[in-house]
């Protein structure tokens, strides 16, 4: 069948939306949008209007609209729906046009790049922007130009910017929302002034500068000679100075004020940098040069989040763990996230150079890191795990340039809340979902006693807006719950605070940070629960060897022992002693675990660790442990699930307000795969068993994705987990890792 043909078909059996839909200017992007809409049957009638005779004779050989009119009147009269799409300079005039004709019911649309000119021109024209004007902006173009590179499918999965007006009726927004959305657009609402600063700033910026570029370089004599060895960076860099003259002359004309106030901005860090070359400032400009680089990473990933969702490309990345296997092999699993999270706080904030190796690169860490260079420290790497820090110093830390983005990492979160506390400026923090909907009073509270002033969201939950230029006075706290990042908040806080700060906690918890402060030779003193430290000293900047982390480990730990036949070696791991309840834990369930080759790295204790299985029993988990293997828990209740007898934890309610409701999510997993078990307030009871197969949800926590995918070295049939993509926070090369040492599980559709 024909194109035409196939769209005629179409046209019969689709259901329009609306009756009339009239175009006026048949370029590229009028052409698509009135192609797509006509394809899938979405109006009654599709009339262009342009011009050009030639675009007139063309759209209708190519199914682009049903027929043409020449004169504007006639085509819109009885019009539902009018799109404006010629260029933005010809705007005014043909808003002017149609103010003096009867428009009766019909909602006027269009597509030019800069808002606030259109609006504008429409005021001036009409008196006032008329209430069925529902201004737009697709974000889509190509190469090609003229009704000829008409595509219906143009607009799938890009952006259209609606920016409506507070008076803009609601009906008029909706319908011209609903159209776009029918193209496959993501579509989104902004306010026009917003919509042409951003625009100027990733779009009008850009060009202006390739323009330039090319245009600067080609005026010089040896231009010949440049252009015969420009190579892909000059391509890369110039490509869109191919774009069409005048399309891109109109917009700057349109957008004078946004790109001017973006232009001057650009001119002050292009300055900046002549400057840094002249005085051969390489530390200015490895911090440009390191912050660019992740910085596009960072937005494309923050982006593609929450650019292509879709019912077809949901981000709902599955893990299928097939049944059976045993474990052999030595691996060293990746580095100790909390103990990477600090080594960046900490080398940030001494005096000197610090690097780190066997940084975890997991999306939690790369958070912190991140944050530390939108303060403005000069941070390389990472790369295979070594970072170089650029330190500051205590009193060096420069305003970020907006909110601090912490993604699912509720460590950055609540220690940077105490270390932003000290700082001179303000600062916001935000993160994901799940980051989104956890308690952050319990350093809020504390620290507000301290002197700092924290605004949270509702009910004590992210964003924390952290107001600068406090005076923090130390205190003695008590804390009411064992967590080692409110310890740590407190701590970091009181490297700020006048006199002594000390935090007492009612059971052990990780002591990383006053490991850590005295390797950066900050004194540090701990009586019994008490830890203690006060104001006025410095960090020297130092190496760090970060080991690998234990609570990655524990997974392996928990698989070597349940699958029959298996023995596994944990390579340099840290066994911390407030770390290794895990060890305890399956110790006392009869677990065959272990430790060789212990020497201490850099203040840490570190240890090869030998698994083997064993035949496991139930057991009533001793409290004071629970802390001890706070992280632990989710592969722990596997564990109990294979053992034999009744497992009792109480005393846990921590687990409650993790990534996740770690003891419901985990229930609700274990039953579905038929063990049973009880969730209690605070713990859980499981009785060991046989374990079947299904389908269970991790509701977006790492480490209940990666314990049922342990959990399938049991299980009678395959066991399907969702929303496993935040695996990557903690262990990014989990997958590979599970594979090499035999446990079945991989990406669904992936072997
Ligand atoms: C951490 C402390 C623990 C732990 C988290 C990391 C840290 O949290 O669960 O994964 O690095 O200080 P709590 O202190 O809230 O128990």
């Amino acid at each position: 069948m024909s194109d035409s043909k196939a769209a005629v078909a179409k046209v019969q059996s689709g259901k329009p939306v609306i009756g009339r839909l009239v175009v006026i200017g048949l370029g590229l992007i009028g052409g698509s949008f009135a192609k797509g809409l006509r394809e899938r049957g979405l109006c009654r009638e599709v009339v262009g209007v342009d011009l050009d005779p030639q675009s007139r004779r063309l759209a209708v050989e190519l199914g682009v609209v049903d027929r043409c009119e020449e004169q504007l009147a006639a085509a819109c009269q009885g019009a539902a729906l009018i799109q404006l799409a010629v260029p933005i300079l010809a705007m005014e005039k043909l808003l002017g046009e149609l103010a003096r004709l009867e428009l009766g019911d019909a909602v006027l649309t269009d597509v030019g790049s800069a808002k606030g000119n259109v609006v504008r021109a429409a005021r001036l024209a009409f008196g006032d922007v008329p209430v069925r004007f529902v201004p737009g902006h697709p974000i889509a173009g190509s190469e090609q130009s003229g009704v000829e590179a008409a595509n219906g499918e143009l607009f799938r999965r890009h952006k259209v910017i609606l920016t409506p007006l507070e008076q803009t009726d609601p009906q008029a927004v909706q319908l011209v929302d609903r159209l776009w959305r029918e193209l496959g657009a993501d579509v989104e609402h902004m306010q026009v002034e917003h919509h042409d600063q951003v625009l100027a700033a990733t779009s009008h910026l850009p060009h202006l500068l390739a323009f330039g570029l090319v245009d600067s370089l080609a005026k010089r004599s040896e231009n010949l000679e440049i252009f015969r060895y420009a190579a892909g960076g000059f391509r890369d860099f110039t490509r869109i100075a191919g774009s069409d003259p005048v399309m891109w002359h109109d917009i700057f004309l349109a957008n004078r004020e946004a790109v001017l106030h973006t232009l001057d901005m650009f001119r002050d860090d292009l300055d900046a940098l002549r400057n840094a070359v002249d005085a051969g400032d390489g530390h200015h400009l490895l911090g440009v040069f390191t912050r660019a680089r992740v910085a596009r990473e960072h937005f494309s990933k923050i982006l593609a989040r929450r650019a292509y969702v879709d019912a077809m490309h949901s981000n709902d990345l599955i893990f299928l763990a097939n049944p059976g296997g045993k474990l052999s092999g030595r691996i060293r699993v990746p580095g100790d996230k909390s103990i990477s999270h600090r080594s960046i706080m900490l080398g940030s904030l001494a005096n000197g150079t610090t690097e780190v190796e066997g940084f975890l690169e997991g999306e939690d860490a790369l958070a912190t890191l991140q944050a530390f260079r939108d303060m403005g420290v000069v941070i390389e790497g990472p790369h295979h795990g070594r970072v170089t820090i650029h330190g500051v110093g205590l009193h060096g830390l420069q305003a970020p340039p907006g909110p601090i983005y912490l993604g699912n990492s509720g460590t950055s979160m609540r220690l940077l809340a105490g270390l932003l506390a000290g700082q001179a400026f303000d600062t916001t923090l935000t993160g994901d979902a799940s980051l989104s909907k956890r308690p952050m009073n319990r350093v809020a509270k504390p620290l507000s006693e301290m002197g700092a002033v924290i605004e949270t969201g509702a009910e004590g939950r992210p964003p924390l807006t952290i107001r600068g230029g406090q005076r923090l006075t130390g205190m003695s706290y008590e804390m009411p719950m064992a967590s080692a990042q409110v310890k740590s908040c407190l701590l970091l806080a009181g490297l700020y605070a006048a006199g002594t700060t000390s935090v007492t906690e009612p059971a052990p918890t990780r002591d990383h940070t006053e490991r850590m402060l005295r390797g950066f030779g900050y004194p540090v003193a701990v009586d019994d629960n008490t830890a203690s430290l006060e104001s006025g000293h410095e960090l020297t900047a130092t190496h760090i060897e970060v080991p690998a982390d234990i609570s990655s480990a524990a997974f392996f730990l928990v698989a070597g022992s349940i699958a029959e036949g298996s023995e596994l070696v944990l390579e340099h791991v840290g066994i911390n002693p407030t770390r290794t309840g895990v060890i305890d834990i399956l110790r006392l369930m009869g677990g065959d675990i272990s430790l060789e080759n212990q020497r201490e790295v850099g203040g840490e204790p570190v240890a090869d660790i030998r698994v083997r299985s064993a035949k496991l029993k139930g057991i009533e988990i001793p409290e004071h442990l629970v802390p001890l293997a706070i992280d632990e828990f989710p592969v722990l209740f596997v564990a109990a699930a294979c053992a034999e007898g009744r497992t009792v934890l109480r005393g846990a309610e921590e687990l409650r307000v993790k990534e996740s409701d770690r003891i419901q999510v985990m229930a609700d997993g274990l039953l579905t795969l038929g063990v049973k078990v009880e969730p209690t307030p605070d713990g859980i009871v499981i009785d060991g068993g046989a374990i079947g197969g299904g389908e269970v949800y991790s509701h977006g926590d790492h480490r209940i994705a990666m314990s049922f995918s342990v959990a399938s070295l049991r299980a009678s049939a395959p066991i399907r987990i969702h929303d496993c993509a935040n695996v990557a926070t903690s262990f990014p090369n989990f997958l590979a890792l599970a594979a090499q040492v035999g446990i079945r599980v991989a990406e669904e559709g992936r072997s």
